[in-house]
């Protein structure tokens, strides 16, 4: 990514992130554009453009408590609401723990001070560390890749081997008029990577599966 792309990429972040700081998290109508397979965007809710929608924050949350992961990796912690939304989910479970990475150090102190006066802290490890960088042990039962589009496609491609072949991938922003992630997704199962299931949300959510190793 061009260092010129990355500075307007970082702006926009910081920039929405000050508007949270400001106003506090404020539910309002998701205003993407519409797609033909998610006509009406307007019938489902968002905090910022930045956050994943309300309701698939509900989703993150369910899927969760319905296969109680131990380990769940989140790339792109942005204001650590959706890592929030999963760590209740392991609250609820009673075990496992999630990691999540922000690369943005200004964004990473915000979120880790969000976190620390959440109730599910202990549930957490936050790290500022950019997802390409970040190493993780042991087998990894949900990964939610969530950070910058372009990279999506490699993140999958370099956290697929440590991913259990029970456990599920999900790839957030993956609408046709997003077309990066969507046609990422695309791309990793035609080469007989992941097989996926693309979810008409208004910005779009790929949930997968590794094909490799599947019994
Ligand atoms: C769409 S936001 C994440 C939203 C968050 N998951 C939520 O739903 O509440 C993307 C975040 O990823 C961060 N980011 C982008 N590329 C990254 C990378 N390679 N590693 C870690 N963080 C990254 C950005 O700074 C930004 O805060």
């Amino acid at each position: 990514m061009g260092l010129r792309r990355l500075f307007k990429k970082e702006k926009q972040e910081r920039r929405i992130l000050r508007q949270i700081v400001r106003t506090g998290d404020n539910l309002q109508p998701e205003y993407h554009r519409a797609t033909p397979e998610c006509p009406h965007p307007e019938r489902w809710s968002m905090f910022d453009s930045m956050t994943a929608e309300m309701e698939v924050l509900e989703f993150l949350r369910t899927l969760v408590t319905t296969i109680k992961p131990e380990l769940i990796v989140e790339t792109g912690t942005f204001s650590g609401v959706s890592t929030i939304w999963l760590a209740e989910g392991l609250k609820a479970n009673g075990r496992g723990r999630i990691v999540s990475c922000e690369f943005d150090p200004l964004i990473y102190a915000n979120a880790k001070e969000r976190i620390e006066k959440s109730a599910v802290a202990e549930w957490i490890e936050l790290r500022n560390q950019s997802s390409m960088d970040m190493k993780i042990e042991g087998t990894i039962d949900l990964f939610f890749s969530d950070s910058d589009l372009p990279i999506r496609e490699q993140e999958v491609r370099r956290y697929l081997p440590q991913i259990n072949p029970f456990g599920i991938i999900l790839m957030h922003d993956a609408s046709s008029h997003l077309k990066t992630v969507r046609e990422a997704a695309l791309k990793l199962e035609r080469e007989g990577l992941i097989s996926v299931l693309l979810l008409p949300t208004p910005r779009g959510l790929v949930v997968a599966q590794k094909r490799e190793g599947r019994k």
